[in-house]
């Protein structure tokens, strides 16, 4: 997974308006008015959300597990004031240390088992700071059963085609991309990606939360800040995490 899938990453994600999600987080921060010390992005990719923090935080830690998406992150952006760390996110352990934690792009349903999403929210609790924020999306329902479903996709743009083939069965969605890239002399070089997301509710996830001991559990329809409504695709949680008295 995001191997040499994450060298035109980018390249796909032309339709995601990152500048309004990162302007979406920070109105959640001045509304929580949270520090602006330490952040820490978890499965950053790329950067392509990150950069719009580089001048709000005075240091950030931005983590993947995938080395390539990290390469192409460090080849484009060299901010003094950010740290890359290549490790798992479920584990990743800095106690006590952010005042934000964000986890974009349905980074959350690639954690396919609910054990381990547990310890990503209790890892997330225990790395914030009293009076601090975790914000995280994730695909809905109703993007993973009636859009991705068992649904096959072809697209063709003007140097890559690809074809999108998932199944979907028992809350995971397996998906199988086959991307065709033009090169010089008009040969194309496959590249092939599986990635797996799982399903998850959101009443279980703020059920998770509650547990752990975040409080001002909030949801928001990622794409207009609003309700979330029945055709939402992106919901958008904020989570705060209280000085305990
Ligand atoms: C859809 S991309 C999103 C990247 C970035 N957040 C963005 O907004 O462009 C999903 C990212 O999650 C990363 N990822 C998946 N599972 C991970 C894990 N357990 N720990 C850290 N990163 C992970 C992948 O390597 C990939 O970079």
């Amino acid at each position: 997974m995001y191997e040499d899938f994450a060298y035109i990453y980018d390249k796909l994600s032309f339709d995601i308006d990152y500048e309004k999600y990162a302007q979406n987080i920070k109105d959640l921060c001045k509304k929580h008015q949270v520090g602006k010390e330490n952040m820490l992005e978890l499965a950053t990719g790329s950067g392509m959300l990150t950069r719009h923090f580089f001048d709000d935080f005075e240091k950030i830690d931005a983590l993947d597990i995938s080395p390539d998406m990290l390469k192409v992150f460090a080849q484009k952006y060299d901010a003094d004031n950010v740290n890359l760390i290549y490790y798992d996110m479920v584990s990743f352990i800095n106690e006590d240390i952010y005042d934000l934690i964000v986890i974009l792009l349905d980074s959350v349903n690639y954690v396919t088992e609910k054990e381990e999403l547990i310890e990503l929210f209790e890892n997330s609790y225990k790395n914030l700071k009293d009076d601090s924020l975790l914000v995280f999306d994730i695909n809905s329902e109703y993007k993973i059963k009636e859009i991705f479903g068992s649904n096959c996709y072809v697209y063709e743009y003007e140097d890559i085609f690809y074809t999108w083939d998932n199944f979907f069965e028992d809350d995971l969605c397996d998906m199988h991309l086959d991307f065709f890239i033009r090169e010089e002399g008009d040969t194309y070089r496959r590249i092939r990606e599986f990635q797996q997301e799982r399903l998850y509710k959101v009443e279980e996830i703020k059920e998770i939360l509650e547990k752990i001991g975040f409080s001002h559990i909030e949801i928001y329809d990622e794409d207009d800040m609003g309700d979330v409504k029945p055709d939402t695709m992106r919901i958008l949680f904020s989570a705060k995490k209280e000085k305990n008295e």
